[in-house]
């Protein structure tokens, strides 16, 4: 897989994309080689999602997942991504408590090499002390995980006109606060498109129509590696997971019969060599034992042109 050769996406691009009406595309990605594969693909943005939760860790939702797990994550992906705008996810209780907490842990993100935070929800005074501190923020709105108890559940938002406009303020007061980038998530497309014309800064979807200013998708989801469901919204390109699980039946199938390893994949060992392995003569490894300064006894097999004593440890006769 040969590395994309295109410069890095900054803010200045995703906001000449909104403004030529040129599609974004983004996805999700937790380590280094889905950053290489989605760097290489030639995606916008990744965002490094606490849905690592349930895509990589096998929970039922995003709550357990720390800033440690998260941060890990945000290394590994700033490692295989050179190109693509990178967004590392606020976990659940990473920027609840308080304005100096939120700004701490968004530096965190920063420091593992993202380009902005994701923080979930509408907490304008919490997200402007993010901005304030110089750090890129994406709100996100609408079906917001963080919150799906207060919300009922994971359930589409947004579905009528009152619901909408309720949306659309919050999201100008987040635009008015500083930050870069909206995400909406789980939303009518009609409702979605409403709330993306009027704000200038970029808004993207995930679930939430066409009508909007760029797609996320996540990774497992795109791909078939993530089987627990699937929304309504999602679109499998690829059955990775049954791609990977049939060519590990093929392999355990070439062990199990002897067909793998072949010639193709042994080291070579030299002629002489060879020939001292199988004629059976001096070769043969010497067994001697060390003693230590210390007195402590150690038995060790080593042939004779690689034996060095050092100072403290002598040989016993
Ligand atoms: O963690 C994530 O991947 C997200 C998306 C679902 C928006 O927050």
């Amino acid at each position: 897989m040969s590395a994309n050769s295109k410069s890095k996406v900054t803010i200045l691009k995703l906001r000449r994309q909104k403004k030529t009406g040129k599609k974004t595309v983004l996805t999700t990605a937790y380590d280094y080689p889905q950053a290489r594969i989605a760097d290489t693909a030639g995606v916008d943005a990744i965002l490094v999602g606490d849905s690592l939760g349930m895509t990589t860790m096998g929970h039922k939702s995003t709550i357990p997942v720390t800033m440690d797990d998260m941060i890990r994550s945000a290394e590994s992906v700033s490692r295989g991504a050179k190109n693509s705008f990178l967004i590392g996810d606020m976990p659940y209780m990473s920027y609840q408590v308080s304005n100096e907490e939120a700004v701490i842990n968004a530096g965190r993100f920063v420091r593992a090499g993202m380009d902005c935070v994701k923080v979930e929800g509408a907490m304008v005074d919490r997200i402007k002390a993010i901005c304030d501190a110089g750090i890129m923020v994406m709100s996100h709105l609408g079906l917001t995980p963080h919150t799906r108890a207060k919300l009922g559940g994971y359930r589409v938002q947004g579905k009528t006109a009152s619901q909408a406009q309720i949306i659309l303020e919050q999201a100008l007061a987040l635009q008015e606060a500083g930050c870069s980038f909206l995400l909406l998530e789980g939303m009518p497309r009609e409702s979605a498109a409403m709330i993306s014309e009027k704000l200038s800064i970029p808004v993207y979807g995930i679930g939430a129509g066409d009508k909007v200013d760029g797609q996320l998708v996540i990774f497992h989801d795109l791909m078939g590696l993530f089987w627990e469901f699937k929304s309504k919204f999602v679109k499998r390109y690829c059955e990775a997971g049954q791609i990977m699980c049939n060519a590990l039946k093929e392999y355990a199938e070439e062990v199990r019969s002897g067909k793998f390893p072949s010639e193709e994949n042994f080291y070579a060992i030299k002629e002489e060599e060879l020939e001292k392995l199988l004629g059976g003569g001096n070769w043969k490894q010497e067994r001697v034992v060390y003693e230590t300064d210390q007195g402590f006894p150690t038995n060790h097999s080593a042939t004779p042109n690689t034996v060095t004593l050092n100072n403290d440890i002598k040989k016993k006769k």
